[in-house]
């Protein structure tokens, strides 16, 4: 594996990869999540190229930059191990230049949801993947279904902008009592984490009520804020939407997903559900 700091010395190590490449952006304290896509870009693509990047333009003022966990050694091993050809680990000044010229997010999609609780953290997320995309150059770039409303906005600007990438979707990956991974999850003690359970378990309920014929949105929300309420801090949003976003009044199996974030403690946790 080769480290790459800068876009001169990544760019030229880019140039030398003949056949495919598979691309998995991150913004590091790599977890099982992480790795189940790095896998996946390794069984499909001849190449696998990994950045690990804290995008500031994403954060909003007040949330967690300055905190968000930085384990460069650690997941240098886990990127080595998993036999990735290229890590990238920019600083933001060679992802970014003053005064830049801005893409945002659709007005509707993406200011809903994650966007109506984090305003403007979809324009910055979709610059920076727009930036790696391009200076990657990869025939497939891997995201995960954790960040759903995420993974539908990146389709969404590769459709848009005619971009020459696949996009491929990878399942979430959870811990055995079922809470989904996440780089945030380290923030938890002992007694959050307990109670941050209470997310998949809604989850759990949302999936056995439609299996076993419900289909109101109402009822399955109540079923699962009736779990949430009494466990988190503050809960943010229950929402049942299609793939495109769109709110639903009744479940449309194979289109649907169920979306849940709440703040536990300070922590703030989101998950999500694709029913089939
Ligand atoms: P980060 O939170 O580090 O996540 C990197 C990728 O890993 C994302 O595609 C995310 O959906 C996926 N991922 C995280 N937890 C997962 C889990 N439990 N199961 C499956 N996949 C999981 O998402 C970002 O970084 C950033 O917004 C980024 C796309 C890198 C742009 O800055």
């Amino acid at each position: 594996m080769v480290v790459a700091r800068d876009y001169a010395s990544f760019s030229e190590l880019r140039d030398e990869m003949k056949g495919s490449i598979g691309f998995v952006p991150t913004m590091g304290a790599l977890h099982e999540g992480h790795l189940s896509l790095i896998r996946r870009a390794r069984e499909e693509n001849d190449h696998v190229i990994v950045s690990i990047f804290v995008n500031p333009t994403q954060f909003l003022e007040g949330e967690d930059l300055d905190k968000y966990p930085r384990r460069e050694e650690a997941d240098r091993k886990i990127c080595e191990l998993a036999g990735v050809d290229l890590l990238y680990l920019p600083t933001t000044d060679q992802i970014y230049e003053e005064d830049e010229l801005c893409m945002g997010a659709p007005k509707i999609r993406g200011y809903i949801l994650e966007g109506a609780k984090r305003p403007g953290h979809f324009d910055g997320m979709l610059q920076v993947v727009m930036k790696l995309l391009n200076l990657s150059r990869a025939e497939r770039a891997y995201f995960g279904k954790k960040d759903a409303q995420q993974l539908i906005l990146i389709q969404q600007m590769v459709r848009n902008y005619f971009m020459p990438v696949e996009i491929v979707p990878c399942e979430i990956v959870r811990d055995a009592d079922g809470l989904a991974l996440s780089s945030r999850n380290l923030y938890l003690d002992d007694d959050e984490r307990r109670r941050a359970l209470s997310l998949s378990r809604s989850l759990k309920k949302a999936a056995k009520l439609i299996q076993s014929g419900e289909r109101k949105s109402e009822i399955i929300r109540a079923a699962m804020r009736g779990i949430l309420e009494p466990e988190v801090t503050e809960l943010e949003y229950v929402a049942i939407v299609d793939r495109e976003f769109r709110p639903l009044e009744e479940v449309e199996p194979g289109n649907t997903i169920i979306l849940v974030a709440a703040k536990v403690g300070q922590t703030r946790l989101i998950d999500n559900l694709w029913v089939r």
